[in-house]
């Protein structure tokens, strides 16, 4: 049974400890979208990982992990990360594999990333700086460079013009030619010596693997709403982190993804600018980023709080066809003696149930709010669903009922054991 596991809220959901939780089962675990924006935090037996470009599976020895070409690669973040890794003496030779058709994420796209958002100004997306949108935009503009273009460097082949052309776009954009695009190409030189060993054809590995009957978990970033075609454009990310970027990412077909998790908060979190209807301004905002230590895994922003919406969790269930939810974090509503769920939206004199395709009209936008009983009793840690306190499964059942997907995991802590499978 192959699982594609993905955010169905604005990201950080959670996915990290998800994915690494359910990993044991499956051979392989692919990332077919998004790039080092993405910050999946593992804690095994109370040591933290943050992972960014290398998928969570890689945590498990015998795992194969593959990076397919619907991901943007910044060849530099992902040798840190695989220092990092090795530091930490999880050795991944053999085990990781990067698609030659991934494009590259290079200096100058960070530089135009963060240009880009200060011309917006107010307007501004709050994106991670990480360059993730101009390598998506040059590779739509057929004029990205992709890890398999890496293999010739002759002076006169197609990678060394490909890189004049856009570093003397890029200076032309920026104003300046500090940048020399004879730098670039002898980077690149170093950059293919390391890469070079993880290289494959990541579509045709996962075709043979599967035929082999090899499990394979597909693993999504970001979250549904951050997906550059459903989300709430144009403060999303650059790629499809829902269920079709599988198809697109890896080069699988729609029968490779049996079944589709999503990972949703016990609350709502998001990080960066955009609408987010159930964001809570005062105290209560307050403690739930405290308590659930809700500051970004990539750039430690602290991310925007408030209550369980229910309408984005049903409209994720659409867009991607889930099967079953991941519910995280209910630890942090211990002790609260009140909760809301946002069942729809009010906008104006129209009760709007499904999500809006327009951003101007979702931020105006008020919460139809359901209250339900909070818990005094610790949840943290627990692992089984009987023992929950009644409140909280009646929480539960709230969130599964509203959102129309019944919550096959339950995480009530950080670590692996903190688990209710049900
Ligand atoms: P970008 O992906 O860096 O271009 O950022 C675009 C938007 O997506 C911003 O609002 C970011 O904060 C958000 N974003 C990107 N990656 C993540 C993630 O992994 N978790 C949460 N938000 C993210």
């Amino acid at each position: 049974m192959n699982l594609c596991v993905l955010g169905a809220q604005w990201g950080d959901e959670g996915k990290g400890k998800i994915v690494d939780l359910l990993t044991p089962r499956f051979s392989i675990v692919a990332r077919y979208q998004g790039g080092h924006n993405a910050g999946h935090t593992v804690y095994v037996r109370g040591q933290k990982f943050v992972l960014h470009l290398v998928p969570s599976g890689i945590l498990h020895p015998g795992v194969t992990c593959l990076i397919g070409n619907g991901v943007v690669v910044d060849p530099h973040a992902l040798f840190a990360e695989l220092d990092e890794l090795a530091r930490l003496g999880i050795g991944v030779d053999g085990r990781l594999l990067v698609s030659d058709k991934a494009h590259l994420i290079l200096s100058y796209h960070r530089e135009l990333d963060l240009l880009a958002e200060a011309r917006r100004g107010e307007r501004r997306i709050g994106t991670t700086s990480r360059g993730i949108g101009p390598a998506y935009e040059d590779k739509i503009a057929r004029r990205g460079i992709r890890i398999g273009d890496l293999a010739d460097q002759s002076a006169d082949g197609p990678l060394v013009g490909a890189v004049r052309d856009n570093v003397e776009g890029r200076n032309r954009l920026i104003g300046n030619a500090d940048l020399k695009w004879e730098d670039v190409v002898s980077d690149l030189r170093g950059v293919w010596t390391r890469l070079k060993p993880l290289v494959a054809d990541v579509s045709l590995y996962l075709h043979q693997a599967m035929a082999e009957g090899r499990a394979v978990m597909f693993e999504g970033a970001q979250g549904t709403l951050l997906d550059i075609d459903h989300g709430t454009y144009p403060y999303v990310t650059s790629s499809n982190g829902t269920t079709g970027g599988v198809l697109t990412g890896l080069g699988v077909g729609p029968r490779a993804v049996d079944q589709v998790m999503g990972v949703a908060k016990a609350y709502t979190t998001r990080v960066g600018e955009g609408p987010l209807p159930t964001e809570l301004h005062g105290a209560m905002g307050e403690r739930l980023r405290e308590t659930g230590q809700e500051y970004g895994a990539s750039t430690g922003r602290p991310r925007r709080c408030g209550w369980y919406d229910a309408v984005a969790v049903r409209y994720a269930a659409r867009v991607n066809g889930l099967d079953s939810l991941a519910i995280t974090k209910l630890d942090v509503l211990d002790g609260l003696d009140e909760l809301h769920v946002c069942t729809a939206y009010r906008c104006g004199d129209t009760v709007l149930r499904e999500m809006p395709g327009d951003v101007a009209q979702l931020a105006a936008c008020e919460p139809v709010y359901e209250s339900i009983a909070g818990w005094q009793e610790p949840t943290k840690g627990l692992t089984s669903y009987d023992a929950l306190p009644a409140a909280a499964q009646r929480y539960i059942r709230k969130l599964e009922e509203t959102s129309g997907v019944p919550a096959s995991i339950i995480s009530t802590g950080s670590d692996r054991e903190h688990t209710i499978i049900r």
